[in-house]
């Protein structure tokens, strides 16, 4: 049998925290129990677990319990936060901000609006893919009702400037929607600090379970519901809540931001030796600013060679990503608002590092590069 390939994807998704396996083992099994079934006793402590988790969610981002609302991940969590605000504040006007370089959990819900009749400005980005906080400025509008920017970026990892662009929203009493799901659980983001109204976080980035996130709601903003139904999570999202996912979620964020600093020390010298190893090959170059940047996120543009060869070969070895996991294989929207071509597009690699990451995983995927590199140019 063929060695696994070294995992270098774990911005696309990173294995779950055996510790949080076991703390949401029960939850699937013994003490398994619908949280809105308030008749009996396993009911009752299914939904006292679902509140601890959201107080704990709530305590490690410094928010009131009453606004983290559970969802499936930062997908469903960006669009309940741009359709469901947008629709909150119809009186109030129908113009939306967001930029090139978003997911498309952000650009696509903004465009669905925007073919309802909704006013949409998609920013450039500067060439080391951060917004320019005038270009903002200027783009304000007295209609406008949200802006969305991301906190890191899943492809390049660079991190906009929140504290910025909040105060610049919250002086023209427009709301500002972040979706966090690269930067939750790696370093700390306190929404309300920055000026955050709405914050999306998905707990597969960060050592949680798939299928799991949930938007933060800064006090006194509401969104208007996109699931409609039991009425569950105060209204805003019916359905049951995924209880041993839950559980996990608020288990996986409390042990990753507990080792966060020493983890982000750790993989910063390992992204380093990567990033120096790979620029000595020649003709390899840095996509997006090398700081502020995830510790963990190294993303390249190789010379003289054809992406999809590159890609093929790789595949091999390494598991990287060409972009986004969700980007259906297009050459990335991010690196082409950067300003490279198509083709330059389609020949870069993103390697995200993780937990487990190892110096033998960084020299070991040097070595393929460097080996596919003389066979492929
Ligand atoms: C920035 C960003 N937003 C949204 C998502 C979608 O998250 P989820 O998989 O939880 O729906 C991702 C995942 O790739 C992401 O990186």
């Amino acid at each position: 049998m063929a060695a696994a390939p070294i995992y270098l994807d774990h911005q696309a998704s990173t294995p779950c925290d055996p510790a949080v396996v076991a703390a949401m083992a029960p939850w699937w099994t013994e003490r398994a129990a619908n949280p809105s079934s308030r008749g009996h006793r396993p009911g009752l402590d299914a939904a006292a677990a679902v509140e601890a988790a959201r107080g704990r969610l709530a305590a490690a981002l410094a928010v009131p319990a009453e606004g983290v609302v559970f969802t499936s991940g930062a997908t469903e969590a960006d669009n309940l936060a741009i359709k469901g605000l947008a629709e909150a504040r119809l009186d109030r006007g129908r113009h939306l901000i967001t930029v090139a370089t978003e997911h498309r959990a952000v650009l696509d819900p903004c465009r669905y609006l925007e073919r309802l009749g909704f006013a949409l400005t998609v920013l450039p980005v500067q060439p080391d893919g951060l917004l320019d906080l005038d270009r903002l400025a200027a783009a304000l509008r007295p209609d406008t009702v949200l802006v969305s920017v991301m906190a890191a970026n899943n492809e390049i990892g660079v991190l906009q400037p929140l504290a910025a662009i909040g105060a610049l929203c919250g002086r023209h009493g427009v709301a500002f929607h972040c979706d966090g799901a690269q930067l939750v659980g790696h370093g700390p983001l306190r929404p309300l600090e920055l000026g955050i109204d709405l914050l999306s976080l998905s707990g597969h980035k960060f050592g949680g379970p798939q299928g799991i996130g949930a938007l933060v709601l800064a006090p006194g903003v509401t969104v208007a519901p996109q699931l409609h139904g039991g009425g569950q999570e105060g209204g805003r999202r019916s359905g049951t809540p995924p209880l041993p996912l839950i559980v996990g979620l608020a288990e996986a964020l409390d042990r990753a931001l507990a080792d966060a600093p020493s983890r982000g020390v750790r993989l910063l010298a390992l992204r380093e030796r990567l990033r120096v190893g790979l620029e000595a090959l020649g003709g390899v170059s840095l996509n997006g600013a090398l700081t502020p940047r995830l510790a963990h996120n190294l993303n390249v543009t190789v010379a003289g060679v054809e992406g999809g060869a590159l890609h093929r070969q790789l595949r091999r070895w390494l598991a990287v990503s060409g972009g986004s996991a969700c980007s259906s294989g297009e050459p990335s929207h991010v690196l082409q608002a950067l300003g490279r071509s198509r083709h330059e597009a389609a020949a870069s690699v993103r390697f995200g590092l993780g937990r487990d990451t190892s110096e033998a995983d960084i020299d070991g995927a040097l070595a393929v590069v460097s080996r596919l590199l003389q066979d492929l140019r």
